[in-house]
């Protein structure tokens, strides 16, 4: 394990220290790369064999082998076809293309993460519920408009407040969960426009939502960190 935060060290990877983050940049780096396309976090109940192994899986077969870092971050990188099928009987897909979209670095990151993954149950939790509440959102259509925080590309304008800074905001604020979801429900007006540095000037309802949903959302913006 020492080995293997040293090179992610070595490599220029931010490490994820500290429980409090329980590795969330990087499950929405994965998201973005669209590595849950075929895998997920935790192995699926059920009868039917996943795409892909999950990552819970993947930690516990390599997290005590010493040169899985290294392995991993080239199989992410390349893919695994024409190469040895590690999951053969576990799972439906035959192999894992290569993942184009995907930096050295960032698989660097990924790898890491998937091998770190945590084994306390309390954080394993709070991952998981992170993962259902981008799901939801995502299903949602929120990041149409929404990133999860401001572009470093700070030439563009974005579309709509990054929710990391909705959280900033309100976050002194004692009925600000009432507030935002009536901002999902119902969208906001041009007239009182209250995010003064993003192009589109107002929400529109979002109607297709419901009202547990626009809570759920509205609570877990509000407590990202
Ligand atoms: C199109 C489906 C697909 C996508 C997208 C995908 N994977 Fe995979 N992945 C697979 C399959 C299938 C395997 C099993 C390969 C095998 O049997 O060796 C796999 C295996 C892996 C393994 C274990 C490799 C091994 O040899 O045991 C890791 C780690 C992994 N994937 C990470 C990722 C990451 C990170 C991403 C996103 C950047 C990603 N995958 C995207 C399908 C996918
Ligand atoms: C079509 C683009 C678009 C979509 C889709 C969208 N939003 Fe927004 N959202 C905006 C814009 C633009 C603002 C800023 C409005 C303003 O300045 O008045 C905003 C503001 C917000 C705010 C802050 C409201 C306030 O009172 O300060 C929250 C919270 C929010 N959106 C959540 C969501 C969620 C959750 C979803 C998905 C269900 C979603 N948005 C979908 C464009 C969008």
């Amino acid at each position: 394990m020492k080995k293997m935060l040293l090179v992610a060290l070595v490599l220029g990877v931010v490490v994820v220290s500290g429980p409090a983050l329980a590795g969330i940049p990087v499950l929405e780096l994965a998201t973005e790369r669209g590595c849950f396309t075929c895998h997920t976090i935790h192995q699926a109940k059920g009868d039917t064999k996943p795409l892909a192994p999950s990552y819970q899986e993947i930690a516990e077969r390599y997290r005590t082998s010493n040169d899985a870092f290294q392995y991993l971050v080239k199989r992410v990188l390349h893919g695994t076809l024409y190469t040895e099928q590690n999951w053969a009987n576990d799972i439906s897909m035959r192999f894992m293309p290569p993942n184009v979209n995907v930096t050295r670095l960032e698989a660097g990151e990924l790898t890491n993460w998937i091998l770190n993954l945590p084994v306390n149950e309390s954080l394993r939790n709070q991952l998981a519920e992170h993962e259902a509440m981008l799901i939801l959102s995502a299903r949602s259509g929120c990041p149409t408009c929404h990133l999860m925080d401001t572009s470093p590309d700070s030439r563009l304008m974005p579309l709509a407040p990054a929710f990391r800074d909705v959280a900033r905001r309100y976050k002194n604020e004692s009925d600000a969960r009432k507030r935002l979801v009536r901002s999902i429900i119902y969208g906001t007006r041009a007239a009182s426009k209250i995010w003064p540095d993003v192009n589109m000037q107002f929400m529109p309802p979002n109607v297709a939502l419901d009202l547990e949903s626009a809570e759920q959302l509205a609570q877990w913006i509000l407590k990202l960190k």
